[in-house]
């Protein structure tokens, strides 16, 4: 499906499909949990799903004669070190906007973790005070002018490298990869549970796994806390990338399964839940997740196999997207383990 798109390789290659057998038998052994790490995915900067994405919108920023790629997220955001690390490997400038998304417990948030990453990879890191909003941002805006300006020549990749004409692709791949590798494994998988917030990680599953009839198989957890704007985001990426990949048919809403119960307190503050379930993956299979993502899908996946959601027997992919760095700035959340 992505044959006659330039891709510039930032990762490895397929990403390793592992059995979680211990938590599926603490979960009572009806269904079988597996995990695609996408988290292990690059040496770049310790990678994760906006490499995928990047691959297909890196040959558009070098075509264009950027000199500096200018993003945007919160300020522990994985996507802007994901940019930082790319644009040091290409070699590149890159202006970051990191926002004050998230109300944090920790004094060092803004010393540890991604930013501390992405200012060591030589990122130009400007802290701003607007909150949370997964769409395109006043600051971002400035951010592109401001390296204009200086007689620079910006590359802009919107928050979460979602709302780009490419931004969907990476994860349409992600889909065909799944397809061969099932045919190595000798089954398909019933479920992919996803982690879904600016959204073209779940269009571009959309989209790959509709060429199979599994677009409803692809379960998102949203971990936004704005479940309607993601949902809309992720209709409006699925919708573009599909006729991108030329797939024949057109995604509607009603392809979308958005599962809006564990984002909560807020995006980026995990609940007692989300801690637990935490401690759960990391305790019974040494994977590492976080709490504004993973461990929210991480969180939602179990609870849905406790309520019995999927049917006795089902195969379930869950995709580890990443994000462990932001793990530093929560130290205050697991100070007690
Ligand atoms: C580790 C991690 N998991 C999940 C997501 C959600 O992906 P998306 O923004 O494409 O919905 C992100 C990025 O936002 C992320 O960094």
């Amino acid at each position: 499906m992505l044959e006659k798109f330039p891709r510039y390789p930032l990762t490895f290659g397929p990403t390793h499909i592992e059995k979680l057998e211990r938590l599926s038998a603490y979960l009572g052994g009806k269904v079988e949990l597996y995990a695609k790490r996408e988290d292990c995915n690059s040496g770049l900067a310790f990678g994760g799903n906006k490499l995928r994405k990047l691959e297909y919108i890196i040959p558009d920023a070098i075509a264009s004669n950027a000199d500096t790629l200018v993003s945007i997220g919160g300020v522990q955001s994985n996507h802007t070190r994901m940019i930082a690390a790319v644009a040091a490997k290409i070699g590149m400038k890159c202006h970051l906007v990191q926002e004050s998304w998230v109300p944090h417990e920790d004094a060092v948030y803004d010393r540890v973790g991604n930013i501390l990453l992405s200012r060591i990879m030589g990122a130009d890191v400007r802290l701003v005070n607007d909150g949370f909003d997964i769409g395109i941002r006043e600051s971002w805006r400035r951010a592109i002018e401001e390296v204009r300006a200086k007689g620079g020549k910006p590359y802009p990749i919107p928050a979460g490298a979602s709302v780009h004409k490419f931004g969907g692709l990476g994860y349409v791949g992600f889909a065909e990869e799944v397809r061969a590798q099932e045919k190595e494994l000798g089954f398909a998988f019933d479920y992919i549970v996803v982690c879904t917030v600016t959204g073209s990680t779940h269009a571009g599953m959309l989209a790959g796994f509709a060429a199979d009839g599994r677009a409803r198989r692809v379960i998102g957890i949203d971990a936004s806390f704005t479940p309607a704007r993601t949902k809309a985001q992720v209709l409006e990426i699925a919708r573009n990338t599909a006729i991108l990949v030329e797939l024949g048919q057109e995604i509607v809403e009603d392809h979308i399964v958005l599962i809006e119960d564990y984002a909560h307190p807020a995006y980026g503050v995990p609940s007692e839940g989300t801690k637990a379930a935490i401690r759960l993956a990391a305790r019974l299979e040494g994977m590492i997740t976080d709490p504004v993502y993973e461990g929210k899908s991480m969180q939602g996946m179990i609870d849905l196999v406790k309520r019995g959601y999927f049917p006795e027997g089902s195969k379930i992919l869950y995709a580890h997207l990443g994000g462990a760095p932001a793990l530093n700035g929560y130290a205050y959340a697991f100070r007690n383990g």
